[in-house]
């Protein structure tokens, strides 16, 4: 097994990132059996497809590096570096924008979120996002590729790449490139905003009431949490009652998630219980579960010098795993490496 994934170092991390893939990171690397590796990174080149001041670009990569630390991230287990130390990355995305087609990108509809009514003048780099994203996990043989639901057709579009480009240069019986398959949580797929429950938690929301930040005080969490937007109902029974009641269902899902039970276990507990009760249990779990973490991030966050050399030292052994394909990429394409 190979596990490769990667977050951005935008804005900070928040409890939709940790439920839907960072705690999924870290159970992974922790049950990895001889033999398998994980890669986990920090996606800095992808920042730039949006518009960004490099000292908080710089700033940020550091911050994020300790948060996955926090998080349980162990760069002696896992090999944790940030794209931008790993040239192979650049490399690899323009060799599979050869193979990338046009409509497939045309697709993708974090695109067309992300560009919204101003299609024009949004980066090239926006659009050829997905093309770098699938270098991430190709150049490694990445068999599975813990993400949220969010990062699916991304995934989907990586496979595409992959199938096209073993067919249409290397031998039926030496394809270059392996095949990854996402791992999704069920209870966490997607964590919903706390003030609007049909949009995703995201850190581009200008309202930091949407999220639960991993920096977060306490007091802060339990705020957000008792002013997250609900309806006046009390919580049903069963799962089926809560269809048409998305912040509702997304309350639910966070506790469920966070407790690592399902849906119908929690309602089963909390059913025909208001939001008077259901919230400042929701926000106890959270402060709970969070309280280490933070602890940890802010300790970490003191040592930079100690953040630069576990990226450093990921990003040597990053390069090393990622040689040999790239070779065999430039190979089969007849490009002449010398
Ligand atoms: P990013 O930085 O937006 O998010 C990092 C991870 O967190 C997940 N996530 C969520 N899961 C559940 N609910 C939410 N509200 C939520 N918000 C974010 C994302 O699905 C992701 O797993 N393009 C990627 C980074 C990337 C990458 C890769 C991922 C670059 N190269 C290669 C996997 C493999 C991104 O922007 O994630």
């Amino acid at each position: 097994m190979r596990i490769v994934s990667g977050i951005q170092p935008t804005g900070s991390l928040h409890l939709g990132n940790y439920l839907g893939a960072i705690r999924n990171w870290a159970r992974m690397q922790d049950s990895m059996e001889q033999g398998s590796e994980c890669l986990f990174f920090l996606a800095d080149l992808h920042a730039i497809s949006m518009p960004h001041d490099p000292a908080e670009l710089r700033a940020a990569t550091l911050e994020m590096t300790a948060a996955l630390v926090a998080c349980g991230i162990d760069p002696n287990r896992s090999i944790l570096f940030n794209q931008a130390q790993v040239p192979a990355h650049a490399e690899m995305q323009w060799l599979l924008n050869g193979t990338a087609r046009m409509g497939w990108l045309n697709r993708m509809t974090q695109f067309k979120d992300k560009s919204g009514k101003n299609r024009e003048g949004a980066s090239v780099a926006l659009f050829t996002y997905p093309v770098l994203q699938a270098a991430d996990v190709l150049l490694y043989q990445a068999t599975h590729v813990p993400v949220g639901e969010d990062q699916k057709q991304h995934l989907e579009l990586a496979r595409d790449i992959a199938q096209k480009f073993n067919n249409d240069f290397c031998p039926d019986d030496a394809p270059v490139f392996t095949l990854p398959d996402p791992i999704i949580p069920p209870e966490a797929a997607r964590i919903m905003s706390l003030r609007d429950g049909t949009m995703k938690m995201s850190k581009s929301d200008p309202s930091d009431m949407s999220r639960i930040n991993l920096s977060d005080h306490p007091d802060e969490v339990m705020k957000k949490v008792k002013k997250a937007k609900t309806d006046p109902e009390p919580l049903p029974s069963e799962v089926e009652g809560l269809a048409g009641r998305a912040e509702a269902l997304n309350l639910v899902a966070i506790y469920a998630a966070l407790s690592d039970r399902t849906v119908a276990d929690v309602l089963a507990e909390y059913g025909g219980q208001g939001f008077g009760v259901f919230k400042p249990a929701l926000g106890e779990l959270m402060v709970e579960t969070l309280r280490p973490i933070t602890e940890r991030f802010n300790a970490l966050l003191r040592d930079r010098e100690a953040l630069d050399a576990i990226l450093a030292r990921g990003a040597a052994r990053a390069r090393a795993i990622a040689e040999p394909t790239l070779a065999a990429t430039y190979e089969a394409l007849g490009l002449v490496r010398g």
